[in-house]
């Protein structure tokens, strides 16, 4: 009698063409499952698709879903595609509920009418808003201060009532600042306008951009800049394929905070900016941003014990190593 090979599970990757998504696909691909992209490429970039196919939609597009997830044989979805700039969202409110919102209405309606029940969705520490203390576990209460959190506490919400109308079971994963890139240097974080710090500080100290606002310098922390847990793309892309696995398995829902447990200030990332390349990160002292809390940093023992998931590039500098040749100066063509 001969054996056929279980069959790969087929995951439908929404935002799968960018940072986050990218770094899932090629960690689905390794664990040995098809990542199918869905992606409209407003902010995502084609050339990240590189482990399954692309298809190109829009996410509040319910009918075009529910063709995807029927053509594909797809048995399980990871939602990423969303709008994710906590500035723009305090701007530009509704167009953030109306793509963050809007897109999940879609896609549940999609699922529940194809029958697919499995859902890990890319929530966010921003459901917290300013939490009581540091570090924040799942038991503690989400009150998020500004659109794009709340547009994310929303989405949990549905999945939740979701989960008792018509059986969906899913993992909200709540992410604390995703950092770093592809330790193998497939992939890398490109956002267009680029506002992270990493990104922006790695550009100042290396000419490729302006100088560097710190936004704040009196926050109630040891040195007046902002706390932030940073966890490595690669750890995260790591846990999702683990939820997954655990979902499948028959575990959930699972609520979850993927983070180190370790807490950066804004100094602190400038410091490391300076170690990794050798060049000092000019800056100028800037008025706090609105929507940012002082402190975010995760406890993670939750994730370690559903998941077994440990970050394991806690070192900041190497998390900066990682992104920090994507961010060099272009060569210079030698002016004759
Ligand atoms: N910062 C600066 N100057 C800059 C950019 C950022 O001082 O030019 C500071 C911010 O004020 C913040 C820290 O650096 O204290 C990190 O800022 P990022 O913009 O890199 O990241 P955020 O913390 O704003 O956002 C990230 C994710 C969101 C998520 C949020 C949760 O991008 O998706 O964490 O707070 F919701």
């Amino acid at each position: 009698m001969t054996h056929l090979p279980a069959k790969a599970a087929r995951v439908l990757v929404t935002g799968g063409a960018g940072y986050i998504g990218s770094h899932c696909c090629k960690a689905l691909s390794r664990a040995g499952m098809v990542p199918v992209v869905y992606d409209n490429l407003s902010r995502g970039h084609a050339d990240a698709v590189r482990w399954g196919p692309l298809v190109k939609g829009d996410m509040r597009d319910g009918d075009r879903l529910a063709q995807v997830l029927k053509e594909e044989r797809i048995d399980a979805v990871i939602h990423f595609a969303a709008f994710a700039y906590v500035g723009e969202s305090v701007q530009e409110p509704q167009m953030y509920y109306d793509n963050n919102v809007g897109g999940m209405i879609a896609l549940l309606g999609a699922m529940q009418r194809e029958g697919v029940k499995t859902l890990v969705f890319s929530s966010s520490c921003a459901t917290y808003g300013v939490p009581d203390r540091v570090p924040i576990d799942e038991t503690m209460a989400q009150a998020p201060i500004n659109p794009y959190g709340r547009s994310k506490l929303i989405c949990e919400w549905m999945m939740e009532d979701a989960a008792s109308a018509w059986g969906l079971n899913y993992a909200a994963l709540r992410y604390f600042n995703a950092a770093g890139s592809d330790p193998e240097f497939e992939l890398s974080e490109r956002h267009d306008p680029e506002t992270h710090l990493i990104p922006l500080a790695l550009m100042a100290a290396q000419g490729t951009g302006a100088p560097l606002q710190v936004f704040g310098t009196d926050y109630p922390t040891p040195d007046g800049t902002c706390v932030r847990d940073y966890i490595h793309v690669s750890d995260l892309a790591r846990a999702h394929v683990l939820a997954l696995d655990a979902l499948r398995g028959g575990a959930g829902p699972l609520k979850l905070n993927l983070g180190t447990g370790t807490g950066t200030s804004v100094q602190e990332i400038l410091d490391a900016v300076e170690r990794v390349t050798g060049h000092a990160v000019p800056h100028q002292n800037s008025p706090r941003r609105a929507g940012d809390p002082p402190e975010l940093v995760a406890n993670p023992g939750h994730a370690r014990e559903v998941l077994g998931f440990e970050a394991r590039w806690t070192n900041i500098d190497e998390i900066v190593g990682h992104a920090a040749p994507w961010f060099m100066e272009a060569p210079k063509v030698a002016q004759g």
